[in-house]
Parts: C-alpha cells; sequence; structure tokens
C-alpha cells in the first residue's frame, strides 16, 4: 500500500475527489493548509502578502491536502489522471508525495491491510 499526499488548490478539491472515487478508493481524509513551493507563495511580483488580516513576509498561500492510501497497483494511473486533470499551466498547481504504507486496520472488523481500506 502507498499513501498519497496529493497538495492542490483548493478550487481542485472536486477534481480530485471525481479521481479517487473512481480509482475505488475506499476513503479520503482532507485537510485545509497553508504552503508554498519554489515560488515561495509569490504569485506577484511585489505584490504584499496579507494572511488573515495581517502583512506577513511569509508567504503562504491556502492549498488542499488530500491524503489517501491506495493499493500499489493504483497509484500510477491516479497520478496519470491527476497530470491529466489538475495542472492549469501557472504555477502553484501542486505536487504528490507517495510513502509506503506498512499495515492498515479496519478497526470495526478487524480486516488487515488491503481489506481495510
Ligand atoms: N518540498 C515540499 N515539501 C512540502 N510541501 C510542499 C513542497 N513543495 C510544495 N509543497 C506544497 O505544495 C504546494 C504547491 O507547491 P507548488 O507551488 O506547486 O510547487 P513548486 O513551486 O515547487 O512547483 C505548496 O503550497 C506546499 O503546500
Ligand atoms: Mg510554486
Amino acid at each position: 500500500m502507498k499513501e498519497l499526499i496529493i497538495i492542490i488548490r483548493p478550487e481542485k478539491l472536486e477534481d480530485v475527489k471525481q479521481i479517487i472515487d473512481a480509482a475505488n478508493c475506499g476513503g479520503m481524509t482532507i485537510s485545509s493548509v497553508m504552503g508554498c513551493g519554489t515560488q515561495k507563495g509569490i504569485v506577484d511580483e511585489g505584490a504584499v502578502n496579507v494572511i488573515k488580516g495581517f502583512k506577513t513576509n511569509i508567504n503562504l498561500l491556502p492549498k488542499i491536502r488530500v491524503e489517501v492510501v491506495v493499493p500499489d497497483s493504483s497509484v500510477e494511473k491516479i497520478i496519470t489522471e491527476l497530470r491529466d486533470k489538475i495542472p492549469t499551466g501557472h504555477v502553484g498547481d501542486g505536487k504528490v508525495f507517495i510513502r509506503n504504507i506498512e499495515s492498515a486496520v479496519r478497526l470495526r472488523t478487524g480486516e488487515r491491510n488491503e481489506k481495510a481500506l
């Protein structure tokens, strides 16, 4: 099993949910986060960054973080779909981080690993 940590623009959440549903993944966890990539959150040279009403030099932009644990065999299909549907062609389109998941347990039934997803 692999965990995909998918960080995207908030407006792309519905697209990502559809991609994950289509891949028959059981569940997902979504959180609202702040982040920056290579551009350090600068969208417009010289722009003043304001977060929750405060000016800041820490240039963070609102992003959505999707965590989904999937069978190894689903990973490439999901990444192909994400590459197809998510890019706008502008900086800040996001990233996918992939890590190994050793095991999983569904607490209700005791099912393990892929059966627990
Ligand atoms: N190296 C990293 N580690 C953790 N999170 C990252 C990293 N790079 C990007 N992110 C997350 O992904 C979001 C989108 O990054 P993005 O601007 O598309 O990356 P880049 O500018 O490097 O191409 C960031 O706002 C941040 O939340
Ligand atoms: Mg960037």
